[in-house]
């Protein structure tokens, strides 16, 4: 068995190889790491096929950033079932780490879902290759539309008086050209929450909302529809210093109710752990009533620069 590096575009054969997410990478040519995916950084793919004769067996696919140049990503590794438990998964993630230490990054990163396919064996094999010890990254709920009409908090807290929830949509340049003279005289929204990017990447129009206050926009829920039935709850928001206890709990409850109104079955919330309070809230206010709540995991390996010239002795 052999391990090559992937001409672009890639043989279909290695198609489920790889997450459906990931197909599009298969072209082996610069491009979004997510279709569909507003915002999403260009990666330039590297596909790494293990071939048994002329056989495909397995498959590596990684990302290396164009933009920010520290960490390559490992997307993902997959051996056929009947060639698995002979070490060609860990091969593919060695040749995973020189691919990315001869394009010259400090270290190679991997996420995955916890308790998820393959967890035990990267438990075994990262720990085997000298990978750092697992971190959580985010923890994400995945509910149904009616699993948020139970949610016990939802239509439970009002909005602040002389205040309105409106769509998102509704939001003038000026509300948010005001909204970027304050961030910057003052900062005060997280930087990757800021909302304006999404007027210009887009966003769903029916269910994301803001919250218009005399001051100004004083918070947001913006979302992004996965496909016609699946919501995501991208990017929420509201002032700190803003109100009190429930504080954006109405803007959640109005952006849920047209969730439904628009048709949407599914939804779901991914919490970084940069953001804690994001986190408290999905585990006591979404991850009890939801039917999956998830933690992914990190974890990088340091590389140590190998320059492709040498060229062994003798
Ligand atoms: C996970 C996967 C890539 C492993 O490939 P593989 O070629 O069987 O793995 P290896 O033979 O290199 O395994 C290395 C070691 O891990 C062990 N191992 C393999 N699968 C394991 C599992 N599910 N749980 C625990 N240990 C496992 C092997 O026995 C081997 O141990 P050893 O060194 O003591 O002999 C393969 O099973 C697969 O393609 N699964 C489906 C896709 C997937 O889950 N990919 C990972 C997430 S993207």
């Amino acid at each position: 068995m052999e391990i090559r590096l992937l001409a672009p575009p890639a043989d279909p054969v290695f198609l489920p190889m790889t997450f459906p997410a990931y197909r599009h990478l298969l072209t082996v040519e610069v491009g979004p790491k997510l279709l569909g995916e507003a915002g999403s950084p260009p990666v330039q793919p590297v596909a790494l096929g293990a071939f048994l004769g002329s056989e495909a067996v397995g498959l590596a696919l990684l990302a290396l950033p164009l933009g920010e140049r520290e960490t390559a990503e490992l997307l993902s590794v997959y051996v056929v079932g009947e060639h698995r438990g002979k070490g060609w998964g860990k091969k593919l993630v060695q040749a995973a780490e020189t691919v990315a230490s001869n394009a010259s990054f400090a270290s190679l990163g991997v996420v995955w879902t916890e308790g998820g396919s393959g967890s035990q064996w990267w438990a075994k094999v990262s720990q085997e290759l000298g990978w750092g010890p697992p971190e959580r990254r985010t923890l994400s709920v995945l509910f149904t539309a009616q699993e948020a009409l139970r949610f016990p908090w939802l239509d439970r807290f009002p909005v602040r008086e002389g205040c309105e929830i409106v769509p998102f949509v509704s939001v003038t340049r000026e509300e948010m050209e005001a909204l970027k003279v304050s961030q910057e005289k003052s900062p005060w929204i997280a930087p990757d929450l800021v909302p304006w990017r999404y007027v210009e990447e887009g966003f769903e129009e029916r269910t994301s909302v803001a919250l218009r206050a005399p001051e100004g926009i004083m918070g947001w829920v913006i979302n992004h529809a996965l496909n016609a039935q699946w919501l995501r709850f991208t990017c929420s928001f509201i002032r700190k210093d803003w109100g009190r206890r429930g504080r954006i709990l109405p803007l959640f409850s109005e952006s849920i109710h047209r969730m439904v109104e628009a048709g949407f079955t599914l939804a779901s919330f991914v919490a970084p752990v940069r953001h804690p309070t994001m986190v408290q809230f999905v585990e006591k206010h979404m991850a009890p009533w939801a039917q999956q709540a998830r933690w992914t995991l990190g974890s990088t390996k340091k590389l140590q620069h190998q320059p492709q010239w040498v060229t062994r002795a003798g």
